[in-house]
């Protein structure tokens, strides 16, 4: 059963709910509490923060950027732990006062374009089904959706900044490079959709990049807006 512990996160001296199957950096982003982050999956340790009170899962947090003895000091990654019991962390939280912080949401979005640039990158257009609040320096966590007959025990999802201004909150703009073997690139973005091809689902992928996708085009993602400030990007 999954249950709710309640965090603390100090020295903002603010609570949040986290699900027992939730991390916690997710649960303070959705409650619009910004804590420093990047890689989101336990590798880098900008997260890292101390466990005053409570007791965590550490998750999949990987043991060099979180080693034995972290953790018997009472250091955890947030973006990989979970709550085992309502808990107390410290964080070295350092946001600029007069920035707003966004909290993170999730939206559906449809690809409406995407286009050649420069060698190897694609200018993508997502319309979203609402407005998206955003900072400039901020990003978008896109799960890529499935090819035609695939299934996935596990959602496969790639950050992309947004390259358009905050003031345009329903149409993001992408500028995305390939990867070779990508799953996001070579499995999505360049599998034909700008290039001419079928897209995986069947649908006709349009004969040029730039080409506007039908609005029912599959290739729909859904995307959260992890907040950033511009002191981590
Ligand atoms: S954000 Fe990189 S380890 Fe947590």
């Amino acid at each position: 059963m999954t249950e709710t512990y309640r965090v603390t996160v100090e020295p903002l001296g603010r609570e949040v709910e986290c699900r027992s199957d939730q991390t916690i950096l997710d649960a303070c982003l959705r409650n619009g509490i910004w804590l420093p982050h990047s890689c989101t999956h336990g590798t880098c340790a900008t997260c890292k923060v101390e466990v005053l009170d409570g007791d965590v899962d550490h998750g999949a947090s990987t043991s060099f950027a979180l080693m034995d003895f972290e953790r018997d000091e009472g250091k955890t990654l947030p973006c990989c732990a979970i709550p085992r019991s309502d808990i107390v962390i410290e964080a070295d939280i350092d946001v600029d006062e007069s920035l707003e912080v966004f909290p993170v949401a999730d939206y559906t979005g449809t690809v409406v374009s995407i286009e050649d640039v420069a060698t190897d990158t694609k200018r993508v257009v997502i319309e979203t089904d609402r407005d998206v609040r955003f900072n400039a320096g901020q990003y978008m966590r896109i799960v890529v959706p499935p090819r035609a007959g695939e299934t996935r025990r596990y959602a496969v999802d790639r950050t992309y900044s947004m390259a358009n201004p905050p003031t345009e909150t329903r149409r993001l703009e992408f500028q995305i490079r390939r990867v070779a073997g990508g799953a996001a690139t070579d499995g999505w973005i360049f599998a034909g959709a700008g290039d001419g091809s079928s897209s995986e689902s069947g649908e006709r992928a349009p004969s040029r990049s730039g080409t506007r996708l039908p609005s029912r085009d599959p290739m729909a993602a859904s995307c959260c807006a992890p907040a950033r400030t511009s002191r981590s990007s």
